[in-house]
């Protein structure tokens, strides 16, 4: 059979295979490893997965990639950024470095509201020039599809602005975006002392900006295909002491339910007000961050299937040490999923490398778990485990080759960049 590229005589490679959904529990440890690995791919899909004997076999192609000595293992997917910002909070980093917390920063109008008056200023092309660089250092380290959040205009045309600012970006750039409606991330200082009408307000930019797509897709000359026509296709919620009650975020996430989104949850990041739970209530696709989660909210979150997004740059990005318990969610058979959340706060980190070194260490996941936590899992947990995720016939050629020799250096080593070459969509996009 013909193929256009071959990669092989990969000393390591790893297909993540799966039988269907995320992996959970001592599957997360399974990577369907093949040594001296091979992979066939023709236009954008994976044609065949084997031994560099069994692929060459039985397949011609043109261009041929000798990944000897090399890792070969899928695209990492982010499920959590909020990539899309104006601006910068070096001066808020430095004052936290001499003791200010967050929630002070935030409590006296800084944090994200700073972020917001910086992104409300600025164009729509500032916002598209500023970020596109950001995800260039992220293809760079292996991300070839990125969550990413709205949430720094927390008005209806500043909202929208953003949601055209990820289609722009997601029309121009080889990294796939999934955009996530983020309105109710504060309440801005205009409705400060007005939580409820702000939330009233949050509700009515929902059904507005959620049907736009087509409009929006018209804006950035984007190529409108049938089965992507929304400008937001998950709702988010930062339900936190300072932030949204589990009460509105209810409200929010039925409301967007309703109009077919699905739900993400900004979760016990600092103060557990219940708002894992309320993610196995509401049937949400993920909660986020769950530092101070208990056990039993770990079990309602299993049983319901919402996965556990961890994200271990927050924790380390805001100088702190109490990470969220990896290891119990793995016990407790939550699929695990890890992202960098990306963000101008509290993590600025393009590296998915980065993140599965802190997950190893501080989450007490295997290298193994997290690689399976940062491809298939992080992919189901946005709905795209069929075509995205691990390196199977039929799926989406988005393909790393890293210059380590074994996985786990992965985890093991952290500081430089191990990706040398990044295929998306069957193009090689990276080295
Ligand atoms: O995930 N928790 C809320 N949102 C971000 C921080 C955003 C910001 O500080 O700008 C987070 O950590
Ligand atoms: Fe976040």
């Amino acid at each position: 059979m013909k193929a256009d590229l071959i990669i092989h005589s990969a000393r390591q490679l790893l297909t993540i295979a799966a039988p269907a959904g995320p992996k959970r529990g001592a599957a997360m440890n399974d990577l369907g490893l093949v040594a001296d690995g091979a992979l066939a791919i023709d236009d954008e899909r994976i044609v065949g997965v084997g031994t560099t004997r069994e692929v060459l076999g039985q397949f011609q192609a043109r261009q041929k990639l000798d990944a000897s000595g090399h890792v070969v293992m899928p695209g990492f997917v982010d499920p959590h950024t909020h990539v899309i910002f104006a601006g910068d909070r070096a001066d808020e980093f430095e004052r936290r470095v001499r003791g200010a917390t967050y929630r002070e920063i935030m409590a006296a109008g800084g944090g994200i509201m700073s972020t917001v008056r910086a992104t409300r200023a600025a164009s729509l092309d500032q916002l598209v020039a500023e970020t596109r660089p950001r995800l260039d250092a992220m293809l760079a380290h292996g991300t070839t599809t990125a969550e990413v959040k709205t949430g720094y205009g927390l008005d209806t045309a500043n909202e929208f602005k953003m949601l055209v600012a990820i289609a722009a970006l997601d029309a121009q750039h080889p990294i796939d975006l999934i955009p996530t409606f983020l309105g109710a991330h504060a309440v801005p200082t205009e409705y400060a002392g007005r939580a409820d009408e702000y939330v009233a307000q949050v509700i009515q930019m929902l059904p507005q900006l959620a049907d736009a797509g087509n409009f929006a897709m018209g804006v950035v000359g984007r190529r409108v295909e049938s089965s992507r026509r929304r400008l937001a296709e998950f709702a988010d919620v930062f339900c936190d002491e300072g932030a949204f009650t589990v009460e509105q975020a209810r409200k929010i996430l039925l409301a967007a339910k309703q109009l077919g989104l699905g739900l993400r949850i900004h979760a016990d990041e600092f103060a557990n007000l219940g708002a894992a739970t309320l993610a196995a209530e509401l049937g949400a696709a993920s909660a986020d961050h769950l530092v101070v989660t208990r056990r039993d909210e770990m079990r309602a979150m299993a049983r319901a299937g919402v996965v556990a997004v961890l994200l271990p740059g927050t924790t380390f990005g805001l100088g702190q040490t109490n990470f969220a318990d990896g290891r119990a969610f793995v016990e407790e058979n939550v699929p695990v999923v890890l992202g960098s959340d990306i963000n101008p706060g509290t993590a600025w980190c393009e590296s998915m490398p980065f993140i599965l070194a802190l997950a190893a260490r501080y989450l007490k996941m295997t290298p193994a778990e997290a690689i399976a936590a940062a491809t298939l899992n992080a992919a189901h947990s946005l709905g795209r485990g069929s075509y995205l995720g691990s390196l199977e016939v039929g799926k989406q050629a988005d393909v790393l080759l890293l210059d380590v020799p074994d996985y786990r250096h992965l985890a093991y080593r952290f500081g430089s960049n191990p990706v040398k070459v990044v295929f998306k969509k069957g193009k090689r996009v990276v080295g």
